[in-house]
């Protein structure tokens, strides 16, 4: 028998597994309930909120596009983030994570922190030696990794972080929401995944849903024992557009990818920005570690205009192709800023603190054809800075 890639097990999750009528894809099984096969017997299912057939296919699949024992899939990503946290920690236990992680991870931190529950430390993961230096003094129990972070795109040395949290005994999880297939953190020594299904996985800005991911079975079982117990877990009609979803994958990802470096190219000198932050680019300075522990750089990017809010709100208003809105990872071309959607439960310090300026707009690069999207951010672009240096008397 043909060994096939990990990557076509994924492709071609669920298809023919079908007994009943020969489907070629798996059917969305939306009961409920199951029967049990007599007196005492349970069958594989017996309710979704523990156990479902068509969910199960898509924890399989994630677990398997990700190298790990299982996946339990949740019905947000903020329900993974909650999930692996309160399946992992005991009270009082430290977590150290990314001072400019997504904001939604900070609120939940910032929340249980002051509820308590547990102590969170933020740490500044891209610079290596300062972070190696504070998890020493720390001695966290759970270190959170989100690597490129958001919106600044700033990169974590997951290996050698790994390393660090490892030597102290923690258990390292990394949010791998922006790069799937293109960033492997298990292989780089990572212990738990967590995905924002909702983005890229997806793929097509209709689901929301998220995923923990264990390594080791131990792990995994722990996730889906916890996710069954607080009730965090996903619909299987969600479940069933995931799977599709999925199944185009790689391909979406390759002209993600394409596109993000085509439009980093054709703007980074325009006169409207003032800072262009990629991976992607040499300058940058994650750049190497990114090459050394990425396939890709991703399509998610972010500009600093000259013009700060005002230039971003020109921008946002000459766009007709990038819409204006949260989330990211769809095959449509989205702008955020940051300052006001994303990052909005963030108090102003802890956005200074992240580099949060209100001249910064946050772009997921769509998979439309990179010549439009060219074309529009051009026009966008000259947009913010024509009004920005008109004289006020004309331009009133
Ligand atoms: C990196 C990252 N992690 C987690 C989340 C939370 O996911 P969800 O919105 O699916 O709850 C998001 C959402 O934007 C995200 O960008």
């Amino acid at each position: 028998m043909t060994e096939f890639s990990s990557l076509t097990r994924v492709i071609r999750a669920g298809i023919e597994t079908d007994t009943s009528q020969g489907a070629v894809v798996p059917p969305l099984y939306s009961s409920s309930n199951y029967t049990f096969a007599e007196f005492g017997v349970p069958r594989e299912f017996d309710y979704t909120r523990s156990g479902n057939p068509t969910r199960a296919l898509l924890g399989d699949a994630l677990a398997e596009l990700e190298g790990g024992a299982g996946a339990t899939i949740v019905a947000t990503g903020m329900g993974a983030v909650t999930l692996s946290l309160i399946s992992l920690l005991e009270p009082g236990d430290v977590v150290a994570y990314p001072h400019d992680c997504y904001g939604g991870s900070w609120r939940v931190f910032e929340q249980l922190g002051a509820k308590g529950h547990y102590v969170f430390e933020a740490v500044d993961f891209s610079d290596t030696e300062g972070a190696a230096a504070r998890l020493r003094e720390l001695h966290p129990k759970l270190v959170w990794l989100e690597t490129p972070s958001n919106p600044l795109l700033r990169i974590t040395d997951v290996e050698a972080i790994s390393a660090v949290g490892h030597e102290l005994g923690a258990v390292v999880v990394a949010d791998n929401t922006f790069l799937p297939l293109v960033q492997r953190p298990f292989d780089l020594g990572v212990d738990v995944i967590v995905h924002s299904v909702t983005k890229y996985l997806n793929g097509h800005s209709d689901v929301v849903q998220g995923a923990v991911i264990g390594k080791t079975q131990e792990h995994a079982d722990l996730f889906n024992w916890w996710g069954n117990v607080l009730g965090l877990t996903a619909s299987p009609a969600d479940s069933h557009l995931v799977l599709r979803g999925l199944r185009t994958l790689e391909v979406r990802i390759q002209r993600h990818l394409e596109n993000a470096l085509a439009v980093v190219e054709a703007i980074k000198d325009h006169p409207a920005i003032k800072h262009v932050y990629f991976p992607g680019l040499e300058s940058h300075p994650g750049h190497e570690i990114a090459v050394k522990q990425q396939n890709g750089f991703g399509a998610m990017l972010s500009l600093e205009l000259v013009g700060g809010e005002d230039s971003a709100r020109r921008f946002v208003e000459a766009t007709e192709l990038f819409s204006l809105a949260e989330s990211l990872g769809g095959t449509e071309s989205l702008v955020a800023h940051p300052a006001t959607m994303t990052h909005a439960s963030m108090t102003p310090e802890a956005q200074e603190a992240a580099g949060i300026t209100r001249g910064l707009l946050r772009f997921s690069i769509g998979i439309e054809p990179a010549a439009d999207i060219i074309a529009d951010l051009k026009v966008s672009l000259d947009a913010a800075v024509l009004e920005e240096s008109l004289s006020p008397a004309l331009g009133n």
